[in-house]
């Protein structure tokens, strides 16, 4: 790592490239320790921020045109606030503009923007790397345009710019953990009603992050497919239980009593989110408690079941939990994100983290021909404005 911090450079380059100085906002990427394929069920999850961010330096324009150009990529591009009716370029910039134009339908008449990101959130890596540049860019945007800001809110929109611009349709978490995540924290959200609690993670115990290098591209195309499933279990339910409306309505009881007519694989993933639900407020149980060993353990249960019965895990990733539920010290271990690839998130106590590291990389090297990269990473703070 270089002593320089990312964005410390933002800055000299914006005044470089456009001749002004900015303002930069940042927002995070984020790991979900328990409660996957939830949100959009309207369960419960629990993410939390981590240490990688895009930076968004904006400045304003006397026009309504945006121009982005991302550092990553080396490439700029512009948008055309007023034009008549945007669609999406199957590009980066879809995650910019998307949020741009969701601000718009929302009433928000924004100012022409010059903007130059920069992320340092692995990409296609299941760690929200396109929630970041979302809500990075529209606190950007919303300040630009002198235009207070309201965090949920925020979450809100750049989830519908995701779902509605972009055509991913994805829950709530990433997006409220990108905007609303703590440091030294977890987050405990109820997905339908957007209430959370901030829960204690344990002091000596480490957030590692294993990247299996596998990418996620299947997933958007399975993610919708698994969401279409969850509904059409809902609706077959609904029969006898006149009262639902998401599967978050649902009990294992329930499940017993009036899921047997249900199809495979219909059943397998009714039972998956309510299992999953119940899991979440057992951990969140656990953290109050400050009891580890009883959190990993239903982080094994999460991953057995988003392995076997949501279907959504890959055989590295079942690899990398394995190697690491074998090494001393590891309280938990399980895929994290949307599945097919990307990270496993570890629980592990923080005086084995060095051996946890060597060990599960040598481990899953020496088995898959592919170096993994590990993160350890701290809960983050959610977005905010970068000030020096
Ligand atoms: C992706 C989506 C989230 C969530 C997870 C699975 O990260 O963006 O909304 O559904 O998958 O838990």
């Amino acid at each position: 790592m270089s002593a320089i911090k990312p964005w410390e450079e933002l800055p000299k380059k914006f005044v470089n490239r456009y001749g002004r100085p900015a303002r930069v906002f940042r927002a995070p990427g984020r790991v979900n320790l328990i409660g996957e394929h939830t949100d959009y069920n309207d369960g419960f999850v629990m993410p939390a921020a981590i240490d990688f961010d895009t930076w968004v330096a904006v400045a304003p324009r006397d026009d309504r045109k945006l121009v982005a150009y991302s550092e990553n990529v080396a490439e700029g591009t512009e948008f055309d606030l007023d034009a008549a009716s945007p669609q999406p370029r199957h590009h980066w910039s879809d995650y910019v503009f998307g949020v741009a134009v969701m601000l718009e339908q929302a009433g928000h008449k924004l100012r022409g923007a010059d903007l130059l990101i920069f992320g340092n959130v692995p990409l296609g890596a299941g760690l929200s790397s396109s929630a970041s540049i979302e809500v990075a860019t529209g606190l950007a945007l919303l300040n630009n345009s002198g235009f207070p800001v309201d965090l949920v809110a925020l979450a809100k929109l750049s989830q519908r710019a995701e779902n509605n611009f972009v055509g991913m349709r994805c829950g709530i978490m990433d997006q409220f953990i990108s905007c609303c995540g703590h440091a030294q924290r977890a987050l405990w959200l109820d997905c339908r009603s957007l209430d959370y609690r901030l829960l204690p993670l344990p002091s000596d115990v480490s957030l590692v992050i294993c990247n299996t290098m596998v990418k996620h591209e299947l997933a958007s195309g399975e993610y919708n497919k698994r969401r279409a499933e969850c509904e059409a279990g809902v609706s077959r339910l609904a029969k006898e239980l006149p009262h639902l409306v998401a599967l978050r309505d649902v009990t294992l009881a329930d499940l017993e009593l009036y899921g047997r007519d249900l199809p495979d694989p219909i059943l397998k993933r009714c039972r998956h989110v309510v299992s999953e639900n119940e899991r979440v407020m057992e951990a969140a149980g656990a953290l109050d408690r400050g009891d580890a060993s009883a959190f990993g353990h239903l982080m094994a249960e999460s991953h057995r079941s988003l392995r076997d019965d949501y279907e959504v895990s890959c055989a590295e990733l079942d690899l990398m939990v394995k190697l690491a539920s074998q090494v001393k010290g590891v309280f938990g271990a399980r895929m994290t994100g949307g599945g097919f690839g990307g990270c496993t998130v570890n629980l592990v106590q923080t005086e084995h983290v060095e051996e946890f590291k060597r060990t599960v990389a040598d481990g899953y090297e020496k088995a898959t021909g592919r170096a993994p990269e590990i993160y350890v990473s701290p809960a983050a703070e959610g977005a905010a404005e970068v000030t020096r």
